[in-house]
């Protein structure tokens, strides 16, 4: 196995960072790595903000209830950005494009590419010796980061990235068997293995939940997820982001 490979197969999200920022170089060559990713029609239809100021990481983290955005060492959030794509444009051009910019289609090539791009900064940043841990929480209260951050038109916060050198390692945490997301020529050919899989999966799970070191319980996969999506969950993101003009049509 080589080393980027067994890198990739040792990620893990940490959530407890020691007390030292990024230095300029790190954050230069995580941005520079997200930059390469490929993207769609090399449109890079993203924005990374780099969160520096002390009051909006505390509030960022408050809204989103993860501590660890305010005590990394660099705090980034990853943009879905279209408005880059009408620069320079004359009016009868942008009422065009407005067709374009405003579909389902392009919110999600913008979603792709800042994701691409966030998974290659991740990467850099894990080659480095350092931990990161996606934030959704961001989108709890998705229309206070929009304003935290001043986000014009056809540009919407995405997920946040606590990037710092951690101060603890958590157990891998077990993935689906492969026999339950890879499938050859069509979805699901062997139904029984794929349900074999999923029952496998939830004893992994719940093995994994009941002796991991930190934060033990009772649960399993299956019933985890259920629970969670049977509440309401972020409601209001949909008008939120067709209000910025995308996913509208
Ligand atoms: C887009 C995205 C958003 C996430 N949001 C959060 C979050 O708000 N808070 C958090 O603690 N972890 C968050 N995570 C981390 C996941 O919980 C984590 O990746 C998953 O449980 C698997 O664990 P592992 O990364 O340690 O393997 C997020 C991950 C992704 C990809």
């Amino acid at each position: 196995m080589n080393r980027v490979i067994e890198q990739i197969l040792n990620h893990r999200s940490i959530r407890t960072f020691k007390d030292e920022p990024l230095t300029d170089e790190q954050i230069h060559i995580m941005v520079e790595s997200a930059q390469r990713a490929s993207t769609s029609s090399h449109y890079q239809a993203y924005s990374i903000i780099g969160v520096t100021d002390p009051s909006i990481k505390e509030e960022i983290a408050g809204l989103s209830g993860h501590a660890h955005v305010k005590n990394s060492g660099h705090f980034f959030v990853f943009c879905a950005d279209l408005n880059r794509l009408a620069y320079g444009a004359d009016p009868e051009t942008k009422t065009k494009m407005n067709a374009n910019l405003e579909n389902t289609e392009h919110f999600l090539v913008a979603a792709i590419d800042a994701a691409l791009a966030a998974q290659n900064a991740s990467l850099a940043a894990e080659s480095m010796g350092l931990g990161i841990c996606y934030i959704g929480g961001i989108r709890t209260d998705i229309k206070r980061v929009d304003e935290l951050l001043n986000l014009p038109e056809f540009v919407i916060p995405l997920f946040g990235l606590a990037v710092g050198y951690p101060d603890h390692k958590p157990e891998l945490k077990p993935r689906l068997p492969m026999e339950a997301i890879y499938f050859e020529n069509t979805y699901r050919p062997d139904e029984q293995a794929y349900h074999r899989a999923l029952e496998r999966f939830d004893e992994t799970l719940q093995e994994y939940y009941a002796k991991r070191s930190t934060n033990q319980r009772q649960d399993n996969w299956s019933t985890q997820i259920q629970r969670k999506l049977s509440k309401p969950v972020r409601m209001e993101v949909t008008e939120y982001i067709q209000s910025k003009g995308m996913n509208k049509r």
